[in-house]
């Protein structure tokens, strides 16, 4: 899978998309994560990519040439399965949008900054729009990287338990039970008897109970859903 991550702040993406699980994806050639300058594609000779907003309003608005550019050369060399605008107003990310996205082979994730982007560029290229919650970032540089960690982490072989990304709080639209690793004693803190019983049905009994418990304490919407 290729995601080409367009954005006026590249620096922002190195530490999240080059480290750890995301780098040895990489590495292994599983996932290709590349970021775009929109200055390289800046308007003049001081390479502008922003101006003010029409009407008035306070505030600079990323402006259509340079993305238009951007994604069409991007174009020029694959089809995209979706170009994804990273916005407070777009639909909320969630598990199953991450497991939709994995299976694409090439995604774009275009990053707004200041205000916002043209409208225009949502209108004629972007395919779709995502949100990671309910409050505004100073760009969408960490929200396209927090969708590229929740979606390269489920390609197949990222992982290298490959039931692990299955077993996760959210797959079954169920939290994670408790986890415990040794020691089963700790200042008098004991792991739960049954999870060194040996018993494995016992044990699957107790962390289906366990996960649905959990859910319903903390997120009984998820069950309605
Ligand atoms: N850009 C700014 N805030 C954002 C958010 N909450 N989700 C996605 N992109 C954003």
């Amino acid at each position: 899978m290729r995601i080409d991550i367009i954005t006026a702040v590249p620096e922002l993406l190195e530490g999240p998309v080059n480290q750890s699980i995301l780098k040895r994806a990489q590495d292994k050639g599983l996932a290709e994560i590349v970021a775009h300058n929109l200055r390289d594609y800046g308007q003049g000779a001081y390479r502008q990519i922003d101006d003010k907003i029409y009407g008035g309003n306070a505030g600079m608005v990323l402006m259509v040439e340079p993305v238009d550019q951007c994604i069409t050369d991007l174009k020029k060399e694959r089809s995209y399965d979706e170009i994804i605008y990273m916005t407070p107003d777009g639909e909320r990310f969630n598990q199953g949008i991450a497991n939709q996205l994995s299976l694409q082979q090439n995604l774009i994730l275009l990053c707004g900054h200041y205000k916002g982007i043209d409208e225009r560029i949502r209108e004629h290229m972007v395919t779709r729009e995502i949100s990671i919650g309910d409050y505004v970032l100073t760009g969408g540089e960490l929200a396209a990287a927090i969708v590229t960690d929740a979606v390269v982490r489920l390609i197949p072989g990222v992982i290298s338990d490959e039931t692990s990304a299955l077993t996760d709080s959210f797959q079954d639209n169920l939290l994670s039970p408790p986890i415990y690793t040794r020691p089963a004693e700790y200042k008098g803190w004991k792991v739960p008897d049954v999870l060194t019983s040996g018993n494995f049905a016992e044990i699957e009994k107790w962390n289906d109970e366990m996960a649905l418990k959990r859910t319903q304490e903390r997120r009984p919407d998820l069950l309605n859903d």
